[in-house]
């Protein structure tokens, strides 16, 4: 447990991950059910924040995806996002992957933000990801056991 008391998370967190994912996604969050499932998938590692915040991020072979990041509207800008997103990279370096890669919706400045100030570089773009009008990002860093956080 770090000092923001990041643990990792299983099916048993899929309702606290629910609630706040659906706090921070509105309509577009996801039910429990589908977390327990993401969960559930080869290679993905859930964690947790107590204080409001979950990622989901997953490992193929030698490189690793942030699957979603979500903080709680009234928990942010104390640093939960970007603890949560150190706490991903090191555990996806742990389990053997070199590179970190992730979409952002375009328009998501606060999202950028936080990737940028993580070392994240733009590395493409898709064309009406998220639906019309709405592009994402293809944003990536390398990452190491040495330095995950770096
Ligand atoms: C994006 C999100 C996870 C950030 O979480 P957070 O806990 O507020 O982020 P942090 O407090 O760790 O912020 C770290 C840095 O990111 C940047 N940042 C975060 N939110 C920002 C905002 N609204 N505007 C500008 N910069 C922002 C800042 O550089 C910030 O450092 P600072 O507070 O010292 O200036 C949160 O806003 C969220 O859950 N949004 C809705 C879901 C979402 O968009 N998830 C990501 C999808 S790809």
């Amino acid at each position: 447990m770090n000092s923001l008391g990041i643990v990792p998370a299983t099916a048993a967190h899929a309702a606290a991950l629910g609630v706040m994912h659906r706090a921070a996604f509105g309509a577009a969050g996801w039910s429990d059910q589908v977390l327990a499932l993401q969960l559930d998938l080869p290679g993905m590692a859930g964690l947790i924040a107590p204080a409001g915040g979950m990622v989901l991020a997953r490992a193929a072979a030698d490189q690793a995806e942030i699957i979603t990041l979500a903080v709680l509207p009234e928990a942010r800008r104390q640093g939960l996002g970007r603890a949560l997103l150190e706490a991903a990279m090191a555990a996806m370096a742990a389990r053997g992957a070199g590179a970190m890669f992730l979409e952002v919706e375009a328009d998501n400045l606060a999202a950028r933000a936080l990737y940028a100030a993580a070392g994240f570089q733009r590395l493409g773009q898709r064309k009406a990801y998220y639906g019309p009008g709405r592009d994402a990002l293809i944003l990536g860093r390398p990452i190491s056991i040495y330095a995950a956080g770096a």
